[in-house]
């Protein structure tokens, strides 16, 4: 099972905003289909066409150049309930509005205004790497930057006996409360409002961190000094011209594998 098909995506432009009525422009975009606006989460979310994605999105810089887009992304069925679809190999997303039970294999993510739908390639390539690369011997992770709670969850599932999900968004902490609390996974998974500066140094086998290039390479650095002997790192958020940035804040760490989605990448690092 594909985790898009094509037919049903619509395209996604997720923005960060306490007035709505700045964007009313939007609607003068090509391929503009409808806006819902969340006023708990000031969050925006500008329904597309899937077409000319690259061009819609150029348009609406253009149109908007102080938006702080927080998302885009190909949604299947927008703010639909039922969705399932793979982001691993093993694990699939479930999307509802809670009071379904998730199996094994599945993350019930209920709602994702954060970023973290499960749609972005930088999530799905850290879920890939993450399955890909996980073992039983795998036993504390920290995801920095959770978002949704996705990727923690994601890890949950692969086995992880411990999560620490960390996010400096107040909104993001509140929504992956939720959505753990929903997949019934809040004795394994602990949320924390803050950064990688609240994890305990040596602490962890596998640090997972999908974040933006400017926050990265401030991270980055410390990055090595929360894992244990042996442990490792997956990277994404960044395109190839900027993977050596990150790379040069990693200089004793060594590449494992390395994997590529619509111009993104996603990197596994060993502890160095
Ligand atoms: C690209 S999203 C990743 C969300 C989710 N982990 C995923 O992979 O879909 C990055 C997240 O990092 C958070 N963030 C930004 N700066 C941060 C920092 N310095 N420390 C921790 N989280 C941060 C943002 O609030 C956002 O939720």
């Amino acid at each position: 099972m594909e985790f898009c098909n094509q037919k049903k995506n619509y395209f996604l432009i997720k923005i960060s905003t306490s007035d709505p009525g700045i964007y009313n422009q939007a609607s003068t975009l090509k391929s503009f289909l409808r806006k819902d606006y969340n006023p708990g989460a000031s969050l925006l979310v500008l329904v597309f066409l899937p077409e000319n994605v690259d061009e819609i999105l150029e348009r609406f810089v253009k149109l908007f150049p102080g938006a702080d887009i927080v998302e885009t992304g190909l949604s299947p069925v927008p703010g639909t309930p039922g969705y399932e679809g793979l982001i691993s190999e093993k694990i699939s997303i479930i999307s509802g509005l809670g009071g379904m039970m998730p199996k094994e294999r599945q993350v019930l993510v209920k709602s994702f205004l954060s970023f973290g739908s499960g749609f972005h390639p930088t999530t799905r390539l850290c879920a890939r790497l993450m399955e890909r690369m996980f073992s039983g011997r795998m036993k504390d992770i920290l995801d920095v930057g959770t978002g949704s709670g996705i990727l923690a969850l994601c890890a949950w599932r692969l086995g992880a006996r411990r999560v620490l999900a960390v996010d400096t968004s107040f909104g993001a902490i509140k929504e992956a409360g939720s959505n753990i609390k929903a997949n019934g996974a809040s004795g394994s998974i602990l949320v924390v409002h803050g950064s990688a500066d609240c994890a305990r140094p040596k602490g962890f086998d596998l640090v997972v961190a999908n974040l933006t290039i400017g926050v990265m390479k401030g991270l980055a650095p410390s990055f090595p000094l929360l894992l244990r002997k042996g442990g490792h790192m997956i990277l994404s958020g960044f395109v190839e011209k900027h993977k050596q940035l990150v790379l040069e804040k990693l200089e004793s760490s060594e590449i494992i594998e390395e994997d590529e989605l619509d111009g993104w990448k996603g990197v596994v690092l060993s502890e160095g």
